[in-house]
């Protein structure tokens, strides 16, 4: 199981992809975050990340060693790798996953994402540092994603392409065309296999709402199916129009 919790919703980039510029600014406190992680089943990984940058957040530290403390649990974050790590905390997280969409820095630059440089450089050298950690996500917002994809496997670094959300939540700036629905069923509903928690502390079955306000609960959100109806949390999803997010996965490999 995830147990994903938003820590921030502050953040040094703005996306053009991203709804992160509209959400209130709000760091979780240490004692909350903590309180949740007492409650995520074992075995599972904390994934410290939301719609913000986690390294933002003034206690990350302490949270990472709060989640590593309890023997049983993993730690994960994506971030937008603009802030430094040392060896030492990275030897701490359990899978990194950095954001980077191209290797055009005018590309990236145009997204909302300046210092590719130094962020590729970044990649670089936390793959040579715990390699087999590291892991790249990209959105696919068509891009040329070609030699992104040819770098990840040169190196031997994991990617995810995602494709650009077709969720109506996340296009204040963009639009992808309306698609009519094929199922009324989504797979987080009918097991718990993801646990969000907004950083207001409201929970969500997945990580997809991003507005904690009309986010609803599993159960609210099976009745609607089973009444026919896609609720407002859930407009165009990928599950519900019969899209996966996911367009292309490649996996990475420990050096040896
Ligand atoms: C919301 S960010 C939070 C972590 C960190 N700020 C970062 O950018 O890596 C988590 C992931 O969601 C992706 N993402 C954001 N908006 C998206 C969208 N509209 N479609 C697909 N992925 C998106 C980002 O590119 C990033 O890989
Ligand atoms: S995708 Fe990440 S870095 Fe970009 S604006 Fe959203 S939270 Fe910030
Ligand atoms: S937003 Fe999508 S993934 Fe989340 S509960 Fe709704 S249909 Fe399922």
């Amino acid at each position: 199981m995830i147990c994903q919790i938003e820590i921030t919703t502050y953040c040094n980039a703005q996306c053009f992809y991203c709804p992160n510029e509209y959400l209130p600014k709000h760091h979780m406190a240490l004692e909350e975050f903590q309180t949740i992680v007492d409650n995520c089943p074992k075995g599972s990984t904390v994934l410290m990340q939301g719609t913000g940058e986690p390294l933002l957040h003034p206690r990350f530290w302490e949270m990472v060693v709060y989640v590593k403390s309890k023997n049983n649990l993993n730690v994960g974050i994506i971030t937008n790798g603009t802030i430094p790590m040392n060896e030492m905390q990275l030897g701490q997280i359990d899978t990194l996953g950095i954001s980077v969409d191209t290797l055009s820095a005018a590309t990236a630059e145009r997204s909302g994402r300046p210092d590719l440089i130094p962020i590729i450089s970044s990649v670089l050298h936390y793959h040579s540092l715990v390699p087999g950690k590291v892991r790249i996500y990209a959105v696919d917002f068509g891009q040329d994603i070609n030699p992104l994809q040819a770098f990840a496997k040169n190196h031997g670094i994991g990617l995810n392409i995602q494709r650009i959300q077709g969720k109506s939540v996340y296009q204040k700036r963009y639009q992808t065309p309306t698609l009519p629905y094929r199922y009324l069923r989504c797979r987080y509903i009918e097991n718990e296999i993801h646990r969000f928690v907004f950083v207001n502390g409201k929970h969500a079955p997945c990580a997809y709402m991003v507005d904690s306000h009309s986010a609803l609960s599993a159960e609210e959100i099976s009745r609607h199916f089973k009444a026919g109806r896609v609720p407002p949390c859930c407009s165009q999803c990928g599950e519900l129009v019969g899209i996966p997010r996911l367009s292309i996965k490649i996996e990475g490999k420990r050096r040896t």
